[in-house]
C-alpha cells in the first residue's frame, strides 16, 4: 500500500482535530483511500507547548520549511489562520508540488484567484470544504454531484457564534452583551469577536460560495456587509410577533432567472445582514451554533445542508475528507 505523508501547518483546533481523526479512523481511511496516510511533520509556533493530544514532539518543527520544501511530503495541511504568512505558505508549497488542503476561509477569500491559479500552474490539487460551514460538505456537493445545477440563490447561517447570540436572544430574551458575554464564556466566541460579531467572517465564506456556486470571484470587501451588533431585544420581539426570526445570513441570487428578455438577467445581488424569516422558513429552524446552506439549483430544486461550522473534530472531519479524496489519485 502506498504511503502518502502529511504535513500539518498548525496544530490547534482544526490541526488537532484532523491529527486525532487520521489516527483515530486509520483503518477505514486506509480503506477509503488505498493508502496509508501518515502525519509526518507539524508546524508550531511553539515547539515545546504542551498540547492536549498524543503527537510524538519530534514531528514538530517550527521552520515552515521543513515541511513546505520537504521533498517527502504529498500533501500540505494549513490550518494556521490569517492571511498571512498563510497563503505564502500554501503559494510555496503548491510551488514544490504539493497538494494544499485548507480551513482557511479568510486567505482563500483574500487570495482565491492566486491560489486557485497556483494550483492549476504546478498541477496540485487545492481543497478547502472545512473553510465554510465546518463538518457541513457544501463546497464538495457543490463542485461535484451539483455540477449539472445552474445555481440562483444560495442563503446560508454559516456563523456559529451569530446563530448562537441571535438564538440565546429570542429564545431567553437576552440583551445583546449578555448573549455575547455568554457565548465567550461557553467558547462560542473569541475574546475580541468583531470578525464574527461584524459578519466580517460571513462574508470571507459568502466570497468562497459564490466562487464555487456562481464563478464569479467577488472580494469580501466589495460585499455589503451588516452583523448583528446594532441588533436590540426590540428587534427580535418585533420579528416574533410578526411569526419571524432574525438570522444573518449570507446571500447571494442570480437575478432574471425566470424572465428571458429582462434586463437584469445574469446579475448576482449579493449581501450578508440580519434578515427576518418566515418561522417555517428551513433556516428560520437553525438554532445555538447550529450551521445550515439553503441553496437552489434549476434542477435539483432546494437543498439544505445542516451540521456543525466549528469545532475540532467536525472542521477536522472535512480537512480529512479531502485529504482522503487527493490521496486517492496516488493508489
Ligand atoms: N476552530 C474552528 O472550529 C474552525 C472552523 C473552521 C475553520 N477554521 C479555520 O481554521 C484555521 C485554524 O483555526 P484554529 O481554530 O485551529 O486556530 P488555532 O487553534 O489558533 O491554531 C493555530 C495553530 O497554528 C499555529 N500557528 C499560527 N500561526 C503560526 C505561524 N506564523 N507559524 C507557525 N505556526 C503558527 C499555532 O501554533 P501554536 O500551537 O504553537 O500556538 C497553532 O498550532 C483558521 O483559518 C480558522 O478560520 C477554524
Amino acid at each position: 500500500m502506498k504511503t502518502v505523508k502529511i504535513g500539518l501547518l498548525g496544530i490547534g483546533n482544526v490541526g488537532s482535530g484532523a491529527f486525532q481523526i487520521f489516527s483515530l479512523n486509520s483503518a477505514s481511511i486506509a480503506k477509503a483511500s488505498g493508502c496509508e496516510i501518515t502525519v509526518s511533520g507539524v508546524l508550531a509556533r511553539s515547539k515545546n507547548k504542551k498540547r492536549d493530544i498524543d503527537i510524538n514532539p519530534e514531528i514538530i518543527t517550527d521552520d515552515p520549511d521543513e515541511i513546505i520544501k520537504n521533498p517527502e511530503i504529498d500533501i500540505v495541511v494549513e490550518a494556521l489562520g490569517g492571511i498571512e504568512p498563510a497563503t505564502t505558505f500554501m503559494l510555496s508549497a503548491m510551488k514544490n508540488g504539493k497538494h494544499v488542503v485548507t480551513a482557511n476561509k479568510a486567505a482563500i477569500a483574500a487570495n482565491y484567484d492566486k491560489l486557485t491559479e497556483a494550483a492549476a500552474e504546478n498541477g496540485v490539487q487545492f481543497k478547502f470544504e472545512a473553510s465554510v460551514g465546518g463538518g457541513i460538505p457544501i463546497l464538495n456537493a457543490i463542485d461535484t454531484v451539483l455540477r449539472g445545477n445552474e445555481f440562483t440563490e444560495i442563503m446560508g447561517i454559516v456563523n456559529g457564534t451569530t446563530n448562537y447570540i441571535l438564538t440565546k436572544m429570542a429564545e431567553e430574551k437576552l440583551p445583546y452583551d449578555v448573549a455575547l458575554k455568554n457565548a465567550q464564556e461557553l467558547g462560542f466566541a473569541e475574546a475580541d469577536p468583531t470578525a464574527d460579531v461584524e459578519g466580517i467572517d460571513v462574508a470571507n465564506k459568502l466570497t468562497i460560495l459564490m466562487a464555487l456556486a456562481f464563478g464569479q470571484y467577488i472580494k469580501p470587501e466589495n460585499i455589503p456587509t451588516t452583523g448583528i451588533s446594532k441588533i436590540t431585544a426590540a428587534d427580535i420581539e418585533a420579528a416574533a410577533l410578526k411569526g419571524c426570526k432574525i438570522k444573518l445570513i449570507a446571500h447571494a441570487k442570480m437575478n432574471g432567472t425566470s424572465c428571458s428578455d429582462c434586463a437584469e438577467k445574469g446579475k448576482l445581488e449579493y449581501s450578508v445582514k440580519p434578515m427576518l424569516l418566515p418561522n417555517d422558513h428551513p433556516l428560520a429552524g437553525v438554532s445555538n451554533e447550529f450551521n445550515a446552506v439553503f441553496i437552489t439549483g434549476n434542477a435539483v430544486g432546494e437543498l439544505m445542508f445542516y451540521g456543525r461550522g466549528a469545532g475540532a473534530m467536525p472542521t477536522g472531519s472535512a480537512v480529512v475528507g479531502d485529504v482522503i479524496e487527493i490521496a486517492k489519485s496516488f493508489k
